[in-house]
């Protein structure tokens, strides 16, 4: 146990080590910046959600949201640790497929998707659609009418609970982008009007109140509202079959958070479900669950190499690294805040306080605002703690930065699942003739021989 957490300890060689694996050597082997994701710890978590749910509540399914953090690989894991997969894109739905994950197991979510994803989801025969807005029940209509296949629909449905997280990863509001709102009987109209329509068999409803959640009882409210929603129905002679609570449970960041563990979020959700289901006197629907962030976020490390170091007397001390927001926007775009560790020595005093600095040209790009650090040299390696989630999902090729490699750990074995870009893979999709690059670089030379950067 290093650092509040049970998965990090110091090897013999004094180096930090995670899943029986020296993270000083794996950035040796793999190069930084590096994501690193511990297998064992991803395994571990969805077996505790997929366990821990079905013993609760026998119908409850667990599917595992792959905006937190998607690639072949980790389809493969949920598959294997026999989850669901909710994606929101059809980028997302042909990485799923080509990793041979069952489309029927598949729940497609998503505020305007485009009538391609949507012909891509009913051909391909996703499991669950589930719609968000009026347009998109008359496209998956006619989408279904045209393959000829019914498809089977969840209702987005916003509950009006605040999640008490931050503004832009909050979600279940009647001012917000998703879904049908109860309060103003937006979502019994959606659901009417999705009856209605040829080819849909609209089998329950879905909510999602926001992400980072620490404490449950918005979600105990959210799930309470969606039950009595289900409740009210029943007089139209329409029994709910399914209901979607979405994910949000929060996880450590740093070692001030206290998220609920997996155990008292299912012991809360679902007790607020069946509780809620005997009080109104309706028979449990299926139920599922969509955790993304607390399956992988505290998997996974980012490792950087520590560069040039600012110091300013009396100022700030700015510790720069090879990479930063171009690998995890999380700190510029929500202020989100981490934990770092020196890999190479995680055993050193943290005797100075330091600004850890991402290498891209924008000053707000700040990985860590301030954090105590041995006092650092270039060439140390640096592990940022809990990016597993919404980092890789997220990155960019800001400053065309080629992104890093995501490398697993198990038992003391490493391995690449995503390969690092390389700079011809950063220019791979620029569309330039051969003749423009000759063109461009004779007139680039040209210009050279008539600039005082002239050499001789
Ligand atoms: N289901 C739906 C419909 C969602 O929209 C989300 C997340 C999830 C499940 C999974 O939520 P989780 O269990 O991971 O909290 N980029 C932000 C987070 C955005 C979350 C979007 N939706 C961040 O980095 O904090």
């Amino acid at each position: 146990m290093m650092f509040g957490r049970s998965y990090l300890s110091e090897n013999s060689r004094h180096h930090l080590a995670m899943a029986g694996c020296d993270l000083a050597s794996i950035a040796k082997k793999h190069g930084t910046p590096l994501y690193v994701m511990n297998e064992d710890l991803i395994r571990h978590n969805a077996r505790n959600l997929v366990s821990g749910a079905s013993s609760r509540y026998a119908g409850c399914d667990v599917a595992y949201a792959g905006k937190a953090f998607l690639c072949g690989w980790m389809c493969e894991i949920a598959a294997q640790e026999g989850m669901r997969l909710d994606i929101v894109s059809g980028g997302e739905l042909h990485t799923a497929l080509r990793a041979g994950f069952p489309p029927e197991h598949i729940i497609f979510h998503g505020n305007n998707k485009s009538m391609q994803e949507i012909l891509y989801g009913v051909e391909c025969g996703v499991g669950r659609f589930a719609i968000d807005n009026y347009l998109e029940i008359q496209m998956l209509s006619d989408a279904a009418r045209r393959a000829g296949r019914e498809v089977d629909v969840l209702i987005r449905v916003a509950p009006g609970v605040e999640a008490h997280t931050h503004r832009y990863i909050e979600t279940g509001m009647l001012d917000s982008k998703f879904g049908f709102a109860l309060e103003n009987g937006e979502a019994s109209r959606a659901f009417r009007c999705a009856r209605e329509q040829g080819y849909l068999r609209v089998r329950g409803f879905h909510c999602h109140i926001g992400s980072q959640i620490l404490e449950t009882t918005g979600l105990e409210i959210a799930t309470r509202r969606m039950v009595g929603f289900s409740a009210s129905l029943v007089a139209e002679g329409y029994r709910t079959e399914e209901l979607d609570l979405g994910g949000g449970l929060g996880v450590r960041y740093t070692q001030a958070d206290d998220p609920p563990s997996i155990d008292e979020y299912l012991d809360s959700v679902i007790g607020a479900f069946l509780r809620e289901c005997h009080r109104q006197r309706i028979a449990p629907p299926r139920l599922l669950l969509e955790p993304g962030r607390a399956v992988v976020a505290e998997a996974g490390v980012t490792l950087y190499t520590i560069g040039a170091i600012k110091d300013i007397p009396g100022v700030r001390k700015y510790v720069s690294v090879d990479g930063g927001m171009a690998d995890n926007p999380r700190p510029a775009l929500y202020g989100a805040v981490y934990e770092a560790v020196l890999a190479n020595r995680p055993g050193d005093a943290a005797t100075e306080t330091v600004a850890v600095a991402g290498k891209s040209c924008e000053s707000g790009d700040i990985v860590i605002q301030e954090t105590q650090l041995p006092p650092v040299e270039p060439g140390d390696i640096l592990c940022v703690l809990t990016t597993g989630a919404y980092g890789y999902s997220m990155a960019s090729n800001y400053n065309r930065l080629p992104r890093p490699a995501v490398v697993a750990l198990s038992d003391g074995r490493s391995r690449v699942v995503v390969r690092r870009e390389t700079y011809e893979d950063v220019v791979s999709k620029d569309v330039l003739g051969k003749k423009t690059a000759k063109r461009l670089l004779a007139a680039a030379r040209e210009h050279d021989g008539s600039t005082r950067w002239q050499s001789s």
